[in-house]
């Protein structure tokens, strides 16, 4: 197979470091260079990845490397949307790690960027290629899929719980300090991260859940910081909130990054004529009226990730991949209507209109003494 895609991927210490490897082995790519402004990070993924070229600017990386055909953007949220523009202005395709953006103004200066110069704009959602959820799509919206239809969709659950420990924000790595953001770690910060759970793991089950059930008509939000460990972070790590969708469904979503202890995630979605649950990869349907004999579908959907292929197949063939700008910006709607519903006390209504600041959330914590041990 030729490889006929030259890419090269900005942010490669942390999640970053993965696409390279897989960029590296790809019968259609060639890894051509690494961008991080933590050069030994970058020099010890090109290492690792066929001694590809290494630039700590991205600017640089789009002034020499001319025949680059695409970029892997997986730096801190904050720098999505400038480097994606940067990245279009130059003619190179984009895929983008999640969130899309941390705020509505930001999702749409990348859309237009990439509309305007005519390159694919994809977002890093790859749950969205698991079997597991497919089935729930296709339950959910009623096609006869291999469960069934649920008919018209009563109401809706989410459990996610994704833990992190205090360390896992204090030991972020800092920000770009040519970015002109106040010195620190980038993850636990309104600027840099953007929003705590919500935006960082719960973004997965929000794209999800609004693909699955959406589009949403409202919804009203609560949040908090509430785990002893978090006291030092401005962001969320519980949120609670409940949506009406514009089909007249009900449902409620909580997020938590609290809880050591943490249940498996689950997802219910409730039809007039059954419902279809997962744990994980398992799911559970029962399609039929109760008063026929009950039945049960329990088996384990198979992962099937195909983000890249997807990406891949869009740019060749000019379309949108799956999940394009317009799509995700979408689960970045739903977390700055939450945020707003949290700092207005009401509720919010779609589409939103992004003009919040950030809210002070309750921070059970933040007036006591931490020890070292509430860290650790
Ligand atoms: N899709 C997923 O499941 C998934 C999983 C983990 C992380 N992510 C996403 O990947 C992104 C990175 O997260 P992470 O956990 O790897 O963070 P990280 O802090 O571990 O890595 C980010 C890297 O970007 C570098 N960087 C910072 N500013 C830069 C700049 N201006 N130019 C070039 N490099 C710069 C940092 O030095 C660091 O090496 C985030 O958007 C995160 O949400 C996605």
């Amino acid at each position: 197979m030729v490889k006929q895609w030259k890419a090269a991927v900005i942010g490669p210490g942390g999640r970053g470091g993965g696409w390279a490897k897989r960029l590296h082995v790809h019968d259609e790519c060639e890894l051509i260079a690494v961008c991080d402004i933590n050069k030994s990070r970058a020099e010890h993924v090109a290492r690792a990845n066929g001694n590809c070229n290494v630039y700590t600017k991205a600017s640089e990386l789009f002034k020499k490397e001319g025949l680059l055909d695409f970029v892997v953007i997986a730096t801190p949220h904050y720098l999505h949307a400038p480097q994606t523009v940067l990245a279009a202005e130059n003619d190179v395709h984009v895929l983008c790690e999640k969130p899309m953006a941390i705020n509505l103004q930001q999702a749409d200066q990348m859309i237009i960027a990439a509309r305007k110069n005519c390159v694919t704009l994809g977002i890093g959602f790859q749950h969205r290629f698991e079997v597991v959820h497919d089935y729930m799509y296709d339950a959910a919206r009623g096609k006869e899929g291999e469960l069934g239809s649920l008919g018209r969709i009563t109401d809706f659950t989410l459990w996610a719980r994704h833990y992190r420990s205090g360390m896992y924000y204090m030991a972020s790595s800092p920000v770009d300090p040519s970015t002109g953001v106040s010195p620190g770690q980038w993850r636990g910060r309104w600027a840099t991260e953007g929003a705590g759970i919500l935006i960082n793991q719960a973004v997965h089950d929000i794209d999800m859940f609004q693909w699955i059930v959406g589009p949403f008509k409202s919804l009203s939000a609560h949040a908090s910081t509430i785990a002893r460990e978090h006291a030092l972070i401005e962001v969320e790590d519980t949120v609670t909130a409940c949506f009406t969708t514009k089909d007249g469904a009900l449902g409620t979503m909580n997020f938590s990054t609290s809880n050591k202890k943490a249940p498996q995630n689950r997802i219910i979605v409730q039809g007039e004529n059954g419902y279809v649950e997962s744990r994980g990869q398992f799911i559970t349907a029962d399609t039929r009226y109760k008063d026929e004999e009950d039945w049960e579908v329990p088996f384990m959907a198979p992962k099937r990730h195909n983000l890249l292929e997807n990406f891949i197949d869009a740019m060749a063939n000019e379309k949108d991949p799956m999940v394009c700008g317009e799509e995700g910006r979408k689960s970045v709607e739903v977390i700055r209507a939450i945020l707003k519903s949290v700092q207005e006390e009401r509720t919010v209504y779609f589409p939103v209109k992004d003009t919040i600041t950030y809210p002070t959330l309750h921070n059970l914590n933040r007036d006591k003494p931490l020890s070292v041990d509430d860290i650790l």
